[in-house]
């Protein structure tokens, strides 16, 4: 689309809710939405009373919150056990039978599990896991596809109060690896395999290969998703055990009493820790605890998506993602939602899949992201007009900047011109929401992903703090904490206060970039650190860098992103050699092997290029601008005076790719 047409969409469009939806929305306007959104921030005790009495509490709390930054608390003095308001509750109600999970496997076999039967589970697995001798404050990993059992796994160590950290299935093993030494984790769930695009992600042979090194790891669980014929596994002898024999060997009666009326914990017991790339070699352990979390994914789940009762609501994220955690788990079980969850690719066998699934199961509430849209207009519009998707209500965007015109068609094609948008603007590290609109209370803008959500004092600010004037560019802060924000990083508190609280004096720094235009709505153009985001995947440049120069013949490496039609972004990577080594088609899919062993599969760089040295300045600072507009084929605009040999930039940009 070309910037006029694309400015022209920013400037003009807005599409109100429709009455219909507005008369029946928990949030029917915007002096509604205003007046919730200001108590929440001048009377937060008051809002946060109100609008958590669905949740259950063992101890009430005594006092909202208490902060000296970088270090904050909420909801002080009460106790919890957050499973217990995602299942427990809806026992005592007609819930009890209705569907938790609606589950489809890639080759099409399914399964529904009702809030019942996911307790049921939830209750055995985590007697089973007390039995293996996991307690409160040990770690467990998890490193499983998108199968039932990954939610019945994370609920059972929540429900003990044992910390998880789920791997995604897409890391390698010495990913894997070195997330599990870094949280301490102590068991490890996982599956025989899983199923992607028809083929076997053999999730246990690369766990046996981690945990070659990773000596804090006494016992495995294995699910067995694939079976033997298929995907033989090695079962290690007084490691590993079958999931399948843990659920039908009675454990102990001490460890199922205590499963079945589980313990309480402080509000700020942690939760888990998730992994995500920032502008270090090294992941981040984002670590969140429990009630501020709880009523942050709660109180969005239910807001957000306008949740009803007879809701089919499906979020095609991946449980090794904060989407995943946050509104595939906890936020929908929370609210009593049946969630709907998919197994493997959204092409598979075809393009029709995703549609096929929304009119088989009634699918009311679509909540996807911006790259899975680009990759089906790019299939066609024959795939979704095939099927029946008059069940949807309402649609979702996360992950990256929607462009106005993927917006469009996800309007046009998918919520046939009926269906809101809600573009949901967030991070692993706020937990939850921040900025949206809500989908029966504000008219939509193509691109701009909304207004605060509420308990979110948010702004765009200059270096300094100074608040930016409407329409221009700035850094996206949080100006106060909020309940469902992360409290640390795991072992490294230095880390997190100089990450967040230090760039920008007594704010969040989000490590985006915005603007918020003339009606409040902001538009976030996104990261303005080195991370990259491509295909809704957070990839620090620094982890891809490192990984290179890990690489026996590579001397130096610089990664970039360019921007890219279908991923967002692509990343490309500059690469100098040691002597002696020769560059060629070989070394290429030797380096792109070697990122697959060293991260995953999806951090593949699209582009690596070679050269005999990189554009430095005086001090020897790689010049990553330079690189970035090389990488996008453009002009090197800008300064250059620093550059120390002006013959590197020449020689990249004359090179072949
Ligand atoms: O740059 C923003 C982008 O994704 C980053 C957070 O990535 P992650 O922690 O992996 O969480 C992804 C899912 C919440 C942000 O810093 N981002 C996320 N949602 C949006 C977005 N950029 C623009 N619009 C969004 N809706």
């Amino acid at each position: 689309m070309s910037d006029r047409i694309e400015s022209r969409l920013k400037e003009d469009r807005r599409f109100p809710p429709s009455k219909s939806f507005s008369d029946r929305a928990r949030v029917a306007s915007h002096a509604a939405y205003e007046s919730m959104h200001r108590q929440s921030l001048e009377e937060p005790d008051v809002f946060w009373r109100e609008h958590t009495t669905e949740l259950v509490w063992r101890e009430p709390w005594t006092k909202f919150s208490e902060w000296s930054l970088p270090t904050a608390r909420f909801f002080v003095g009460a106790r919890l056990n957050i499973t217990e308001s995602c299942l427990d509750r809806h026992l005592a109600t007609p819930h009890r039978t209705k569907a938790a999970l609606i589950w489809e496997g890639e080759p099409g076999d399914t399964r529904t599990l009702t809030y019942f039967e996911l307790h049921r589970h939830v209750v055995r697995m985590a007697a089973a896991l007390t039995d293996l001798g996991v307690k409160a404050g040990d770690r467990v990993a998890i490193y499983m596809g998108m199968v039932p059992e990954a939610v019945v796994a994370m609920l059972a160590c929540a429900r003990l109060g044992a910390p998880h950290s789920v791997i995604f299935g897409g890391f390698s093993s010495d990913a894997l690896r070195d997330r599990i030494n870094d949280c301490g984790a102590k068991v490890l769930l996982t599956q025989d395999g899983s199923w992607r695009r028809g083929n076997i992600v053999p999730l246990k042979k690369m766990a046996d290969a981690a945990l070659e090194q990773a000596p804090t790891i006494e016992k495995v669980v294995v699910l067995k998703r694939i079976g033997h014929d298929r995907e033989p596994v090695v079962m290690k002898e007084g490691r590993d055990v079958w999931w399948e024999d843990l659920m039908e060997r009675p454990a102990s009666p001490t460890s199922v009493a205590h499963a079945r009326k589980p313990d309480a914990f402080d509000a700020e017991h942690p939760l888990f820790v998730l992994y995500t790339s920032g502008s270090t070699g090294k992941p981040k352990g984002v670590q969140h605890t429990t009630a501020g979390y709880l009523a942050g994914v709660h109180l969005s789940t239910k807001y957000v998506f306008d949740l009803r009762d007879d809701d089919v609501y499906w979020c095609t994220a991946d449980i090794g993602w904060v989407t995943g955690h946050s509104y595939i788990v906890y936020g929908p079980l929370s609210c009593g939602a049946t969630c709907m969850m998919y197994e493997g690719a959204p092409n598979f066998p075809d393009w029709s899949r995703f549609w096929q699934i929304i009119e088989r199961h009634g699918v009311s509430i679509l909540y996807t992201a911006p790259t899975a849209i680009r990759a089906f207009i790019r299939a066609g519009d024959e795939w979704p007009k095939k099927h029946d998707l008059s069940s949807l209500r309402l649609l979702g965007s996360v992950g990256e900047p929607i462009n106005p015109e993927a917006w469009m068609w996800y309007h046009r094609v998918i919520g046939a011109e009926r269906c809101p948008i809600v573009d949901t603007w967030w991070q692993t590290e706020t937990g939850a929401i921040m900025l949206t609109t809500l989908p029966g209370a504000a008219f939509t803008k193509p691109g701009s992903t909304g207004l605060p959500f509420f308990g979110v004092d948010i702004a765009v600010v200059k270096d300094r703090g100074e608040p930016c004037a409407p329409n221009e560019g700035g850094k996206l802060v949080v100006r106060r904490p909020w309940p469902s924000m992360a409290r640390t990083l795991w072992g490294d508190d230095e880390r997190y206060r100089k990450t967040y609280w230090d760039v920008i004096p007594d704010v969040y720094f989000t490590g985006d970039g915005s603007r918020r235009d003339e009606d409040g709505y902001f538009w976030v153009v996104g990261r303005i650190d080195d991370v990259l985001n491509v295909a809704g995947h957070r990839i620090g440049t620094a982890e891809i860098e490192s990984a290179l120069v890990s690489h026996p013949a590579v001397a130096e490496a610089a990664a970039v992103g360019r921007p890219d039609d279908l991923k967002g972004q692509a990343l490309c990577v500059f690469v100098t050699l040691k002597a002696g080594k020769k560059a060629g088609r070989d070394l290429k899919d030797a380096l792109a092997a070697h990122i697959d062993r060293e991260i995953g599969k999806f951090a593949r760089p699209d582009v690596i290029r070679f050269t005999d040295s990189l554009p430095k300045t005086r001090s020897g600072k790689i010049m990553r601008r330079l690189l970035k507009e090389v990488a996008s084929g453009g002009e090197t605009k800008g300064d250059t005076t620093t550059l120390e040999d002006f013959s590197v930039l020449a020689k990249l940009r004359t090179d072949e790719e």
